[in-house]
């Protein structure tokens, strides 16, 4: 068994904007998450706990300003977010993420947006946008667990810098190094926090090792097996 200190295993590992957790529950709950045989409820709920832990990394630079408040005992000074916030969900799956982060971030908006991968081209498909006219936030979270060759991401982002919005973070649980690479070159302004960055796409696309389809898994609407 390989051992590595807390201190090792609890640093994020920054590279650039890219933020890869480093935390040993992150690493203990994404090998569950990997699993084959974790059922759908169990997926869900891991799919939760880690979305906290992306979302405590990806807000840690949040400004504040300074609340007076009175406690039981005296007035003392607290501190407020002072941005406002978007949480934008990639469907179907970054709905998964959604209310463990919106628990954590209670006056954050969401903003839904609709893109799967043409399985046949494998480029990012638009089919549903609730972004309104105007900018109505300073900082958009886009939530989806794969970053698989970036285009969704890409399509996202895209779609977030002519919204307006200044600061733009994505939230992923698995991304490929290529999907990175290629977000980082594309989107350079970008930030993106992973709970992991696996080394490469099969033929089809997926994420090796990945976790196969967390859509499907998500929502318990997978074949037999995964690809
Ligand atoms: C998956 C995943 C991402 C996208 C990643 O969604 O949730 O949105 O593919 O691939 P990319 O980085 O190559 O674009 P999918 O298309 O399966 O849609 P779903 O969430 O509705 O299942």
């Amino acid at each position: 068994m390989m051992s590595l200190s807390a201190e090792t295993l609890d640093s994020p590992v920054r590279r650039s904007r890219v933020v890869a957790l480093a935390h040993p529950l992150v690493k203990h709950h994404l090998t569950h998450l990997r699993n084959a045989t974790t059922p759908s409820a169990e997926f869900r709920m891991l799919i939760q706990r880690l979305s906290v832990f992306l979302a405590y990394e990806a807000t840690k630079d949040l400004p504040i300003e300074t609340r007076q408040v009175r406690t039981p005992l005296a007035e003392t000074i607290g501190h407020a977010i002072c941005e406002k916030i978007a949480l934008v969900p990639i469907l179907r799956a970054g709905l998964g993420m959604v209310d463990p982060i919106l628990n954590l971030i209670p006056e954050a908006q969401v903003w839904h947006l609709g893109i799967y991968r043409d399985e046949v081209t494998l480029q990012p498909v638009e089919y549903y946008s609730k972004l309104p006219p105007n900018r109505p936030v300073d900082t958009a979270l886009v939530l989806d667990p794969m970053l698989a060759t970036g285009g969704s991401v890409l399509a996202a982002l895209g779609a977030l810098q002519a919204w307006g919005v200044s600061t733009i973070k994505v939230l992923s649980i698995i991304a490929s190094r290529p999907g990175v690479q290629e977000v980082e070159h594309r989107y350079p302004e970008a930030y993106l926090y992973v709970a992991a960055i696996d080394p490469e796409l099969n033929s089809h696309k997926f994420i090796v090792p990945g976790l196969g389809d967390a859509g499907d898994r998500t929502f318990n609407t997978s074949g037999e097996r995964p690809i």
